[in-house]
């Protein structure tokens, strides 16, 4: 059982390396990784665990990951894969190679499910170029093995599910086609030198991580998709997420029923 301080310890430390916030109520989930990572690592006194955190950011990095909650799977929110649908082919038309980002982008089914679509509306995976970031490196190697559980595919069409899927087993693997088209980074969102090295993107999509934030991550992290947003790029946020309370430097814009993101001009303003 670990006592209240070191709770707070221990959650402020993961909140200090990724911006994630638990709440009184997550203390037995927090306890449950924590007691994994020490038999793991063979300590068996709190107190020297979180000694092992102070001196080593690599146990933190260890710690955060098997926190993170990885939720994800292909097509999920079909419409806002609509509205991007729609919207490609005219960014397609203004520039030689459309940037696409997605963070977080977990176990990779996000990206994956994008560059599905861009093959599909431009029939073309070397117009785009594709990143999916995430700070937790486990999910992210499993991003780059790209076998997935039949529970990940299920909302995927199926004829895009034979088309782009090969069986590995009692999973599927996604065709070399799709694993060459998107690159993974391990980056976390609050960094602001790390945000800015990506450079500008046409597409951002940055679902279900606002949520884990408290108000001063959000709108840090609302800053810094803003910078790495292209001037005439869409940004998409989770269902349950919204820029309104975070930051006026955005402006809503519904297309095909998703409500997107663009930055606000100076005209807007007026
Ligand atoms: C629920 S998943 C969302 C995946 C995908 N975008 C989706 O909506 O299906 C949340 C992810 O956020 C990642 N994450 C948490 N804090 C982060 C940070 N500061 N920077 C980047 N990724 C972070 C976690 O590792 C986890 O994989």
């Amino acid at each position: 059982m670990l006592t209240q301080e070191t709770f707070d310890e221990l959650r402020r430390i993961i909140k200090n390396y990724s911006g994630i916030n638990f709440e009184d109520r997550k203390k037995y989930f927090v306890e449950n990784r924590v007691s994994q990572h020490m038999k793991e690592l063979g300590i068996t006194s709190i107190k020297d665990y979180l000694l092992t955190l102070r001196l080593s950011q690599e146990r933190v990095r260890e710690l955060v990951s098997k926190c993170t909650v990885n939720e994800t799977y292909f097509y999920r929110e079909f419409y806002q894969l609509e509205a991007f649908a729609e919207l490609l082919p005219q960014m397609a038309a203004r520039r030689r190679k459309v940037r696409i980002l997605s963070i977080p982008c977990s176990t990779g089914e996000e990206p994956y499910t994008l560059a599905i679509v861009t093959n599909e509306i431009l029939g073309d995976l070397n117009r785009v170029e594709i990143v999916g970031v995430d700070i937790d490196y486990v999910a992210l190697k499993r991003a780059q093995e790209g076998i997935y559980s039949d529970r990940s595919v299920s909302k995927l069409p199926d004829k895009y599910l034979q088309k782009y899927f090969s069986r590995n087993g009692n999973g599927w693997e996604i065709k070399p086609l799709l694993k060459k088209a998107v690159k993974f980074i391990e980056g976390n969102i609050l960094d602001r030198r790390f945000m800015r090295s990506l450079g500008r993107f046409e597409f951002v999509f940055c679902k279900n991580l606002l949520i884990y934030f408290d108000t001063k991550e959000q709108r840090i992290a609302a800053a810094h998709l803003y910078d790495v947003l292209s001037e005439d790029g869409y940004l998409f946020l989770g269902h349950a997420e919204s820029m309104s309370r975070i930051s006026s430097t955005f402006r809503p814009v519904k297309v095909k029923g998703a409500i997107l993101y663009q930055k606000e001009t100076e005209e807007d303003e007026e």
